[in-house]
């Protein structure tokens, strides 16, 4: 690969950008707007300024990552891209859109890709121009320190497809596992019931905000808390991974829990609006309840 599109300028889109133009590859980063793109590029320069004045990284050689990552207005400027990589929000009325129009540009031997919490592959595949040439891949934030990559193939990806991202996904220094096109393929199936479960622990009064998260913190030995950890996907796109998970398996074990449900409506969608279940105004996060 040397060109990557992508498409979203969020964390996870940011995040991706980021690791890829890392590896030397270049980048057209695009969103709703050129603003949007341009401000996910921005974020992705803070980062890496901190990272400087932390002595992890060169000035020299971020100037050099920042050189390669270009925001788009549009999908236009993705033609030369061998590979795209949708990372836009958690909806697949949204994402269907994007692969419609993207799709018009994608190059005879690309691949589209989706960063996909939770929904199918195969139906998102039948919106882009060649299901075979299509696939999930599914990384973890923070993208840069995450070492894993899920590859998920639809029913109609090809072998050319999945090894291509297999490559790709190890160019980036990341482990690769191959996971069945099922809701939350293999990890989020795992980890977001608990998160969902520790929401209904919170809302049934067993345990405070601080001692949920210290609990799985100290007892799990997990390096953040389940509550912690919500805010950090985002609310908003833990309640669309939930009623993904609900609606495709029928399973009531998947609802919401209903406190999720309400911050969601309150606009609490966690670290990304400055609240959720603690508030991120000051210094150090203050729970919330
Ligand atoms: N770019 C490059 N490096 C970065 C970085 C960035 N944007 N941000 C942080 N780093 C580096 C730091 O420099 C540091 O490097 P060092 O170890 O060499 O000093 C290292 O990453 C760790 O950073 P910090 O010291 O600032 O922070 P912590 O030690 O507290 O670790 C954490 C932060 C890695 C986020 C850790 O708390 C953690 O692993 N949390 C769990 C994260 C997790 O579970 N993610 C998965 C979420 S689920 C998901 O994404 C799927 C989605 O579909 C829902």
């Amino acid at each position: 690969m040397r060109t990557v599109g992508i498409i979203g300028a969020g964390i996870m889109g940011s995040g991706i950008a980021q690791t890829v133009a890392s590896k030397g590859m270049d980048v057209v980063l695009t969103d709703i707007g050129l603003e949007v793109a341009e401000k996910g590029k921005s974020g992705i320069a803070n980062g890496l300024s901190k990272l400087v004045a932390r002595e992890k990284m060169s000035r020299t050689d971020a100037d050099a990552l920042l050189a390669r990552i270009t925001p788009a207005a549009d999908y236009s400027a993705m033609s030369g891209c061998d590979l795209i990589i949708e990372a836009a929000t958690e909806r697949e009325d949204i994402k269907a859109k994007i692969f419609e129009a993207a799709g018009k540009v994608l190059g005879a031997n690309a691949i589209m890709a989706s960063n996909t919490s939770s929904i199918p592959i195969t139906r998102m595949a039948a919106n882009s121009p060649d299901p075979a040439r299509f696939c999930g891949l599914h990384f973890f934030n923070p993208v840069p320190v995450m070492g894993l990559v899920e590859v998920i193939p639809g029913l109609a990806t090809s072998q050319e497809t999945i090894q291509r991202m297999k490559a790709f996904g190890e160019t980036l220094g990341k482990t690769v596992v191959l996971a069945g096109d099922e809701p939350g393929f293999v990890v989020n199936r795992i980890l977001c019931p608990m998160l969902n479960e520790a929401i209904f622990v919170l809302g049934a009064g067993i345990g405070s905000v601080e001692d949920i998260d210290a609990g799985c913190r100290i007892g799990l030995n997990h390096p953040m808390g389940p509550l912690t950890l919500a805010d950090f996907v985002g609310l908003d796109t833990l309640y669309e991974i939930m009623k993904v998970f609900h609606s495709t398996t029928g399973d009531p074990k998947y609802r919401p829990a209903p406190l999720l449900q309400k911050y969601v409506e309150a606009g609490w969608y966690g670290r990304k609006t400055g609240r959720g279940f603690y508030d991120y105004s000051g210094e150090k996060p203050v729970p919330t309840r």
